[in-house]
């Protein structure tokens, strides 16, 4: 389908506006996200809320109106960076005026205007040999390997106006993503949405998952709530203490 130019530049002006010719009405946090110029920003969302889906419509977005540009998109594992691929790719079909995908595999797509988006996991060895990138997003970040975050971001060095993005459940007190949402920092725009903003997900549900999960996975999985693991026999700070050998006296905790 034709989209006029100002439609076009319109939608390139507001990922809202793109989002919604894909036939996807954003939620307000949602939009709050995709409109964020924040270099660097953080989501913290319910299970089920969106995140990767609101992954997919920014990568797209940068891909076609930031034109040539780089998108990497990492995943804890192979099976989730296909799927995200699979939402990009889709997403990409339905929109109006879309440019063509010249090359296309499995995780990644170049598209005509010279853009190239690559879903990879947190496991490929290679990931480290991408440069230049315009955005690097980083899906399920407290599940993604730290060191592999810190191998990411170098990717955004010569870029102007580069954007980092990471989007997650809590898992545990520890771990970039906590650390990172904990102190915040200049530039870094933190986002929440616990599942009783997310009108896609019901009341009903929620008990459900309450009795079923118990109330620390419930407050993890639903609540964006950082809780040492609840199976775990020892808390966080008990194991960062047996990782330390610069503490002179030992105090109980
Ligand atoms: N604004 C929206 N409109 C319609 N469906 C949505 C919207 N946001 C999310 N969804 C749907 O909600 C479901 C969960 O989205 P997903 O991105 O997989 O969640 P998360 O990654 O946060 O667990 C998907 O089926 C997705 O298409
Ligand atoms: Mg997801």
């Amino acid at each position: 389908m034709q989209v006029s130019l100002a439609q076009d530049f319109a939608m390139g002006a507001d990922p809202v506006l793109m989002a919604q010719a894909c036939g996807i009405e954003p939620d307000d946090k949602q939009a709050e996200f995709l409109r964020s110029t924040a270099p660097r920003a953080l989501l913290c969302c319910s299970r089920q809320w969106g995140k990767s889906f609101c992954a997919a419509l920014a990568a797209l977005h940068v891909a076609v109106y930031q034109a040539p540009s780089l998108i990497v998109v990492v995943s804890p594992s192979l099976q989730q960076s296909t799927e995200l691929y699979k939402k990009i790719s889709e997403l990409l079909a339905k929109l109006p005026g879309a440019p063509k995908t010249m090359l296309e595999s499995l995780t990644r797509m170049t598209l005509e205007n010279g853009s190239r988006i690559i879903s990879l996991p947190g496991t490929e060895k290679t990931i480290r040999g991408y440069s230049g990138a315009q955005m690097v997003i980083v899906d399920e970040a407290s599940r993604v390997d730290d060191a592999l975050i810190a191998g990411v971001m170098p990717m955004l060095a010569t870029v102007k106006n580069g954007r980092f993005v990471a989007l997650s459940t809590p898992a545990g007190k520890r771990g970039f993503f906590y650390e990172k949402w904990t102190e915040g920092g200049e530039g870094w725009e933190r986002i929440s949405v616990p599942a009783s903003m997310c009108k896609r997900i019901s009341p009903e549900f929620l008990e459900e998952q309450r009795r079923t999960l118990g109330t620390l996975m419930f407050e993890q999985e639903y609540f964006c709530m950082f809780h040492d693991s609840g199976d775990s026999a020892f808390s966080t700070a008990l194991i960062e203490l047996a990782l330390r050998d610069d503490f002179d006296v030992f105090k109980p905790l």
